[in-house]
């Protein structure tokens, strides 16, 4: 099934313009995000059109996609959860969070609710250490998280209701831009 059609293809050839002739290959993580906006993962067809739009094998795409955290190879639910655990957040109680979240989503420890609705999962450091403990929603930083803001938010989730980012673009609204 083609992920990369119609306006996505328009989209992943816009995200090619921006580099250099002979270096598109540099844009192999935007375009493995394009397809994960889509099907909220990275698929093997999302790997193999991209590798093919860019002129390399689909063995050095999926290189790319398994190394980097924050590509997501399995299936997850509609919102995906990130928490911290690294030195900064851990020190500010990430630890307690990440228990709290995997308590509230999926007690068996699978990760995703019963419902698909959210994805809990640990992270290492999120680059805002200055605002631990940091949890990432939908990729777009949450700082100073309390255990009551992240069960309000795991709520809200629940009703697609997505918390504001700290900062910057939401990887949705990049899409549009
Ligand atoms: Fe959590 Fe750096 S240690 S953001």
């Amino acid at each position: 099934m083609a992920v990369l059609e119609g306006a996505l293809r328009a989209d992943a050839d816009r995200i090619l313009g921006r580099y250099p002739e002979g270096r598109e290959r540099s844009a192999v993580l935007p375009l493995l995000y394009l397809c994960q906006s889509i099907e909220g993962r990275v698929t093997d067809d999302g790997m193999r059109e991209v590798a093919q739009l860019l002129g390399i094998t689909t063995a050095e795409v999926r290189a790319v996609a398994t190394f980097y955290t924050m590509l997501r190879t399995e299936r997850t639910g509609r919102h995906v959860v990130c928490v911290c655990t690294n030195l900064s957040c851990a020190l500010r109680g990430a630890n307690d969070l990440l228990a709290a979240a995997r308590e509230a989503v999926a007690p068996d420890h699978s990760g995703t609710d019963a419902d698909g609705a959210i994805t809990v999962h640990e992270e290492e450091c999120l680059g805002a250490c200055d605002a631990a403990p940091v949890i990432q929603v939908n990729y777009a930083n949450v700082d100073r998280v309390t255990r009551e803001q992240l069960l309000a938010i795991l709520d809200g989730l629940r009703r697609d209701e997505v918390p504001a980012a700290a900062r910057g673009a939401t990887p949705a609204e990049d899409r549009k831009s």
